[in-house]
C-alpha cells in the first residue's frame, strides 16, 4: 500500500486516478483534511474501487498519522497535502505555517519511528515522496537561467517560505536519520479538478459565466506551465526509480506570460464555445497587482530526463485544450466547487463517510 496525503485536491486526485488507472497498482490510502480545497467527489469514479481508500484526517494530528502508519503499514508516503495558493498566504499565513511546516514535520516525525520499526528489507523499499514546488527559488531575471537543482532558496512569499521550510526539513530528515526521502520541485500544473482560484481555472470559469478575467498587474509575469498528467507521470517515475535523498525539479520548458495564457484560454474558448457577442478576451480586466509578485519561474528539467529519462509528453497547446473542452464537459464540477455545494453533496450522500471512507 502507499499513502497519499492531500490526494483530495487537485493534483492528489489526478495522481490517485492516474496511479489506480494501472490495473496492478499497489493500493492507495488518501489521507486528507478536506480543507475548502479538498473535494472527495473528484474520486468518485473509484470510490468503489477496493484498492482505494479515504481516511478525513489532518497530517498535525500526531495520534492520527502514527496509528494510520503502523495499522497500515504503507510502502511508500507520496506527500502533497499543504496550503498551496500563494494570495491565500498573503492574507492569512497562519495555516500555511500550520500545515505546510508543522505538518511535514508531524509525518516526517511519525514516518521515521515507523521506519526504524521495519526489517531491514522494507527499510530499503521505504520511501517518502515529498511534493514541492519552484516557487522556493524566488524568482528570475528575465536573462537569468531556469531554475536547477542546484539554485539557491530564494523564497519570497509566505506560501514559497512554508514550503521551502519543509523542504529543509524533509533533506534533514535523510541527512540525520537516514530516512528514504525523495523530493520534486515542480511549476505551474494545469488540468482537470484545478480549484477555480487559480489563474486557469478562474480564467475558464469566469469566463463561460460572463465575468471579469481578472490579470494582476500588466500581465507579463512568466509562469513555466506543465499539464498535471506529466507532473503524476513524473512523480511515479521518480518513486520508482529516483535516487533517495535526492531533489528533482519538473517542468514542462514552457514558460508564458499570463497574458498570453488568458488570451490563448480565450481564444480555445471562442473556438471550442464561442460567446454571443464578441470575443471572450472582451472580459480581460487589469486589477491590482498580487503584493511581492515573482516575476518569472522557469525550470531546468535536464536532470530528471537524463537520469529518469522523464519528459513532459503534452504541448501547452495540446493541454490547454484538453482542460478547456474537460471544463466545458465538466460544468456541474465547477458550479459544484463554486457554489460549495460538494461539502453539502458528501455530508447528503456519505453523512460523515465521504467516497473510499474507512468504516
Ligand atoms: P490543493 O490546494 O488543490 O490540494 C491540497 C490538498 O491538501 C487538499 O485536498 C486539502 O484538503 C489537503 N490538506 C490541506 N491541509 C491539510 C492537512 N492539514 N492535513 C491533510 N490534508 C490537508 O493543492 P495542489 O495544487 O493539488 O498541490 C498539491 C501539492 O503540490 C502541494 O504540496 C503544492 O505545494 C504542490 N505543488 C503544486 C503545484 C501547482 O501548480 N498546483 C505546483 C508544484 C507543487
Ligand atoms: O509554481 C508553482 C506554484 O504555482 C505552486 O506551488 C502553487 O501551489 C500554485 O498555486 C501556483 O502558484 P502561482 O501563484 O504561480 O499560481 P496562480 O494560479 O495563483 O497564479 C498564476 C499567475 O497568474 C501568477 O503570476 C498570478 C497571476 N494571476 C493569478 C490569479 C489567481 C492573475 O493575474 N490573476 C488571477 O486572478
Amino acid at each position: 500500500m502507499i499513502f497519499v496525503t492531500g490526494g483530495a485536491g487537485f493534483i492528489g486526485s489526478n495522481f490517485i486516478l492516474d496511479w489506480l488507472a494501472n490495473d496492478a497498482a499497489e493500493p492507495v490510502l488518501n489521507i486528507d483534511k478536506l480543507t475548502y480545497a479538498g473535494n472527495p467527489y473528484n474520486l468518485a469514479s473509484v470510490a468503489d474501487d477496493p484498492r482505494y481508500a479515504f481516511v478525513q484526517a489532518d497530517i498535525c494530528d500526531e495520534i492520527a498519522m502514527a496509528t494510520l502508519l503502523s495499522r497500515y503499514r504503507p510502502r511508500a508516503i507520496v506527500h502533497f497535502a499543504a496550503e498551496s495558493h500563494v494570495d491565500r498566504s498573503i492574507h492569512s499565513p497562519d495555516e500555511f505555517i500550520r500545515t505546510n511546516v508543522n505538518g511535514t514535520f508531524n509525518l516526517l516525525n511519525k514516518a521515521l519511528r515507523y521506519w526504524q520499526t521495519l526489517p531491514q528489507d522494507e527499510q530499503q523499499d521505504f520511501r517518502f515522496l515529498h511534493v514541492s514546488t519552484d516557487e522556493v527559488y524566488g524568482s528570475l531575471l528575465p536573462d537569468d537561467p531556469p531554475f536547477s537543482e542546484t539554485t539557491t532558496y530564494a523564497p519570497n512569499s509566505p506560501y514559497s517560505a512554508s514550503k521551502a521550510a519543509s523542504d529543509h526539513l524533509v533533506r534533514a530528515f535523510h541527512h540525520t536519520y537516514g530516512l528514504p526521502t525523495l523530493t520534486t520541485n515542480c511549476s505551474n500544473n494545469y488540468g482537470p479538478y484545478h480549484f477555480p482560484e487559480k489563474l486557469i481555472p478562474l480564467v475558464i470559469a469566469n469566463a463561460l459565466a460572463g465575468n471579469p478575467l481578472p490579470i494582476y498587474g500588466d500581465g507579463l509575469q512568466i509562469r513555466d506551465w506543465l499539464f498535471v498528467a506529466d507532473h503524476c507521470a513524473a512523480l511515479r517515475t521518480v518513486l520508482a526509480d529516483g535516487k533517495t535523498g535526492e531533489t528533482y525539479n519538473v517542468g514542462g520548458w514552457n514558460e508564458q506570460t499570463n497574458l498570453h495564457v488568458v488570451h490563448t484560454l480565450c481564444d480555445t474558448l471562442d473556438a471550442l464555445s464561442p460567446r454571443a457577442g464578441g470575443s471572450y478576451r472582451d472580459l480581460i480586466t487589469f486589477v491590482k497587482d498580487r503584493p511581492g509578485h515573482d516575476r518569472r519561474y522557469a525550470i531546468d528539467a535536464r536532470k530528471l530526463e537524463r537520469e529518469l529519462g522523464w519528459k513532459p509528453a503534452e504541448t501547452f497547446d495540446s493541454g490547454i485544450r484538453k482542460t478547456v473542452q474537460w471544463y466545458l464537459d465538466h460544468g456541474d464540477w465547477v458550479a459544484q466547487v463554486r457554489s460549495g455545494a460538494y461539502m453539502n453533496w458528501i455530508q447528503k450522500q456519505y453523512g460523515d463517510n465521504p467516497p473510499g471512507a474507512l468504516v
